[in-house]
């Protein structure tokens, strides 16, 4: 059965405590109003976790951080416990998002190891997928995000304890967004790559991520096996993401 779907929106190192309460209450505002709404995760900066998770606290909207530690607790000065993630109110954790790849040399294995803590700790990771422009060029999109899923996802997922969001990195903050052929492609890659030996791969949650916006939306999220979006830039202003989540409401 194709599973509910679901917007999250990746603040990344963005907002202040002020506005992390303006744009949560904006939401609930909204989600408690509408008729119907899909899944919907704020992914806050770690430290307004705890101030996000209050502000939704009895809507519909839950609360997800953007990485987490492999470890439960110890000497890693700077990190975060998925233990501790979860005590603070996060139903979600972003694992493997291609800027931390980049720009903290995370590999498959680490972000695997990610994954399984989360898991551990009864969060549901978003494990991000998804091809450079270069590797796009070479022919290799696909091999490249097999290759990420199968090193990335820990051995006990299914597809109702994980999230997969397909992001190619040149999509990501760029405006450019993939082609619905090239995102209706790669989701059948992810899907078949995941669904390979066992029988579950058509209830997984595939997200598309890059450049998504309230304008273009409604032709992302129609592609076919596109289960939602994972939003960065259109997701720190209120009226522009809640777009994105009705067009998938
Ligand atoms: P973007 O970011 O929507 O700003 O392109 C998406 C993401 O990095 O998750």
């Amino acid at each position: 059965m194709a599973p509910r779907p679901m917007i999250a929106g990746n603040w990344k190192m963005n907002g202040t405590k002020t506005m992390a309460i303006d744009l949560a209450q904006n939401l609930v505002a909204r989600s408690k109003a509408a008729a119907s709404v899909p899944r919907i995760a704020l992914c806050p900066p770690a430290a307004l976790l705890e101030t996000v998770s209050r502000a939704v606290s009895g809507s519909p909207i839950v609360v997800g951080a953007q990485d987490c530690h492999p470890k439960d607790k110890g000497a890693h000065t700077g990190d975060t416990s998925a233990w501790l993630l979860k005590d603070v109110g996060c139903t979600y954790v972003i694992v493997g998002h291609s800027e931390r790849r980049a720009d903290h040399a995370e590999t498959d294995a680490i972000v695997k190891s990610k994954a399984e803590a989360a898991l551990a700790a009864g969060l549901t990771p978003i494990i991000c997928v998804g091809e450079t422009q270069s590797q796009r060029d070479a022919g290799k999109a696909n091999d490249v995000v097999r290759g990420q899923i199968l090193g990335s996802l820990p051995s006990s997922a299914t597809a109702t304890n994980v999230v997969i969001a397909y992001e190619p990195v040149w999509a990501i903050g760029t405006g450019r967004t993939a082609t619905p052929n090239d995102v209706q492609d790669m989701h059948a890659v992810v899907r078949e790559t995941f669904a390979k030996g066992r029988t579950d791969g058509a209830d997984l949650t595939i997200l598309y991520g890059g450049s998504v916006k309230g304008s273009n939306a409604k032709s992302l999220m129609s592609v076919p096996g596109v289960n939602g979006a994972l939003v960065g830039g259109a997701s720190l202003d209120a009226a522009d993401f809640w777009a994105i989540i009705q067009s998938v409401a």
